[in-house]
C-alpha cells in the first residue's frame, strides 16, 4: 500500500504507477472479500444443510354438511349458504437436523372452487407452537362453516358433489414463522401451504380410504 500521498506537482512522474498500485490493491481486496463471503455461505450451507419442510393433509372428515340453495326466483347473483364442520389432520414435517421452527401465528382456511373468486367456507386459527428439529407434528384442525356465503353457482356445484358422496375442497395454511439455527433466530417469514384437491367423503366409512394430499409451500 502507498504510505505517503504524492506531493503537489510531483503527480506527473510517480502518479500513474501509484494509481495503478492503488487500483490493484482495491481489486485484490474486493476479490478476497467476495471469496471469504462465498466461503462463509458455503460453510453455513454445509453445516446447516437446510431442507424443505413438508406439509400434508393426512385425514379429513366432514360432518353436518348442509347447503341452502338460493331461492328459486332469485337473480343470478344471489348467494347461498353452507354449514359444515371439517375435521382435518394437518401434518408438518421438519426434516432439518439444525433448524427448529417457531410458528407464531397459524391460520387454516377451507375454500371451495379454485375458480375466481374461490369461495371461503371456513377459517380457523391454530395455537402458536414450536417445532423442534427432525420432528413431525400432526395438528388436529376443526374448521366450521357457519352459514358461509357462497355464490349460487358454487352452491349448485356443492350439492352436485354431495350427491356423488364427496366434496373436493382446498385447504390453505398461512403462518408467521421464525427459524432458529444454532440458537439464533432469523427474521420473521410468511409461510403458506396450499393443499388441493382435498376430496372429503361424506359417508362415515370414507374417512378410512382418505388419500394423503401433499401441499405446495411458499415462504416469503
Ligand atoms: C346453518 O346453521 C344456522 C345456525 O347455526 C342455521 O340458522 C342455518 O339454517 C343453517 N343452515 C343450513 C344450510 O343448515
Ligand atoms: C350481477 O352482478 C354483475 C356484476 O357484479 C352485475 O353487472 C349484474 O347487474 C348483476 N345482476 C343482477 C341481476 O343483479
Ligand atoms: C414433535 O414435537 C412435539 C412438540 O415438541 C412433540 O410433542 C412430539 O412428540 C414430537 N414428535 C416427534 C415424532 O418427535
Ligand atoms: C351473505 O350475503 C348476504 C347477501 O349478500 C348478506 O346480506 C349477508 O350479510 C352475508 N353474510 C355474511 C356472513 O357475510
Amino acid at each position: 500500500m502507498p504510505a505517503s500521498a504524492p506531493e503537489r506537482g510531483n503527480v506527473g512522474y510517480g502518479g500513474r504507477p501509484q494509481r495503478v498500485a492503488v487500483l490493484r490493491c482495491i481489486v485484490a481486496a474486493v476479490v478476497v472479500t467476495v471469496l471469504l463471503a462465498g466461503l462463509a455461505v458455503l460453510i453455513f450451507w454445509l453445516v446447516v444443510r437446510p431442507k424443505p419442510i413438508d406439509y400434508a393433509v393426512t385425514h379429513a372428515v366432514v360432518r353436518h354438511f348442509n347447503v341452502t340453495p338460493p331461492p328459486p326466483d332469485a337473480n343470478a347473483n344471489a348467494t347461498a349458504s353452507v354449514n359444515a364442520t371439517f375435521y382435518l389432520t394437518f401434518a408438518a414435517h421438519n426434516p432439518n437436523r439444525r433448524v427448529s421452527i417457531l410458528y407464531e401465528w397459524v391460520e387454516f382456511r377451507v375454500l371451495y372452487g379454485g375458480g375466481d373468486p374461490a369461495q371461503l367456507l371456513a377459517v380457523e386459527d391454530a395455537p402458536a407452537f414450536r417445532q423442534p428439529r427432525r420432528n413431525e407434528t400432526a395438528l388436529a384442525v376443526r374448521a366450521v362453516a357457519r352459514s358461509a356465503n357462497v355464490s349460487g353457482q358454487a352452491a349448485r356445484e356443492l350439492r352436485h358433489d354431495a350427491e356423488q358422496g364427496e366434496v373436493g375442497v382446498d385447504v390453505r395454511m398461512r403462518a408467521r414463522v421464525q427459524f432458529k439455527v444454532a440458537g439464533v433466530r432469523t427474521r420473521h417469514y410468511d409461510l403458506e401451504a396450499f393443499c388441493s384437491p382435498v376430496v372429503v367423503g361424506l359417508s362415515p366409512s370414507a374417512a378410512r380410504s382418505f388419500q394423503t394430499v401433499p401441499c405446495d409451500v411458499a415462504i416469503s
